[in-house]
């Protein structure tokens, strides 16, 4: 069968100019003295069915970007235009408590700790029925089996539905919250540092159950992560953040293989490489100084600071996300065009 490609699918969210500012408050009469500016200024759309990977360094806003759509951090500015199943779309960053009733059936996350967002006092049947009974889903006689068919689902035994969190492993705690955020059937998850937390060969195992889950339920990720090799795996494009702002975003093959942002490189450099050539030697590149204070942002290139290539323009001009010669590939650099960056793939 003709799969449609990205262009042709359906857009499921369109992010524009979204902007999260926190205000820092002092002094005696708590006046506003400054901005955390947490996210200033994304736009990035995702289509139905595919996985978005956003990555960056951590308080680069990556979460802050998923609360704002959840509406746990109220966007200060910009849209989210969502499309519901029925081809309504509703603007997330106005919509009033009713309209986002439907939306968190449709729109589900899961977190990087499920010890902490797990009731340890409640059992499995009632962590996922809560959800069932909450959005009238399910009557209380087909409760049971509606919970064992999501435990299935998630590769869990119906038995697990009468024990608590803690008689589980982390890896199996992250399929009941994925059992969870599935229960009202949504189409679009946020999987927010959802495999961190685990050891290597679970994290494998979770990862494989979201790519399952996602082919048979035609799910739509946004896939938030600093492992650039999970990212790899799972993600069709990438999104990279730096200081509240989108630096690239491009199909993953086109971002890991060719580059076009100083700092996109520079993650890329500490991605681990399966080949012995490369052994002992180290492609890394070191950053000088810390990642930008999102209060004080620098001015011109929000990187410049750190970036081996700037410029006196760098120092004072903004780059705006601009189309690069590949296809679906946007980089926020003056010079995307001239640099010649490693891939993670290149030896030297
Ligand atoms: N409620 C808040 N008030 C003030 N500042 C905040 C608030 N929430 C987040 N921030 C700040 O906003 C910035 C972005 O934080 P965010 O949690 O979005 O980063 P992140 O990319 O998810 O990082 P990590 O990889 O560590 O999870 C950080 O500087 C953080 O301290
Ligand atoms: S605009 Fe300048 S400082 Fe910013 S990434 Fe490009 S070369 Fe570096
Ligand atoms: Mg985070």
């Amino acid at each position: 069968m003709l799969q449609p490609t990205n262009e042709t699918r359906e857009r499921l969210l369109e992010i524009d100019n979204l902007k999260v500012h926190f205000p820092i408050r002092a002094g005696l009469f708590n006046r506003v003295v400054g901005h955390v500016k947490a996210v200033d200024g994304v736009s990035f759309h995702i289509n139905a069915g595919e996985t978005l990977g956003l990555v960056g360094e951590s308080g680069c806003g990556k979460s802050t970007t998923t609360r704002a759509l959840l509406r746990v951090n109220p966007p200060t500015e910009g849209t989210i235009n969502y499309r519901q199943a029925d081809g309504a779309v509703v603007d997330l960053a106005k919509a009033n408590q009713e309209q986002m009733i439907p939306i968190y059936r449709d729109m589900r996350a899961v977190f990087q700790d499920p010890q902490a967002s797990l009731n340890p006092r409640m059992r499995v049947i009632d962590i996922i029925g809560e959800v069932l009974k909450v959005n009238h889903l399910v009557s209380a006689a087909d409760l049971e089996s509606r919970v064992a068919e999501l435990l299935q689902k998630v590769g869990l035994r119906p038995e697990a539905m009468g024990r608590f969190p803690h008689a589980f492993s982390g890896g199996e705690r992250q399929r009941i919250s994925i059992a969870r955020a599935l229960a009202p059937n949504p189409r679009f998850v946020i999987a927010d540092e959802a495999v961190s937390a685990l050891d290597v060969s679970v994290r494998a195992q979770i990862i494989n159950l979201l790519q399952d889950l996602q082919s048979e339920l035609g799910l739509t990720y946004l896939f938030v992560s600093h492992d650039l090799s999970v990212v790899r795996h799972i993600c069709d494009r990438v999104a990279v953040m730096y200081v509240g702002r989108i630096v690239e975003m491009a199909p993953v093959d086109s971002l890991f293989e060719r580059p076009r942002h100083p700092y996109t490189e520079a993650l890329l450099s500490a991605v681990p490489v399966a080949n012995p050539a490369v052994k002992g030697r180290s492609r890394r590149i070191r950053l000088p100084g810390d990642v930008a204070d999102p209060a004080n942002v620098p001015s011109g290139c929000p990187f410049h600071p750190r970036c081996r290539f700037a410029t006196d323009r760098c120092k004072t001009e903004l780059p705006q996300l601009q189309p690069t010669a590949s296809p679906g590939h946007q980089t926020a650099c003056h010079y995307a065009d001239s640099l010649e960056l490693r891939g993670a793939f290149d030896l030297q």
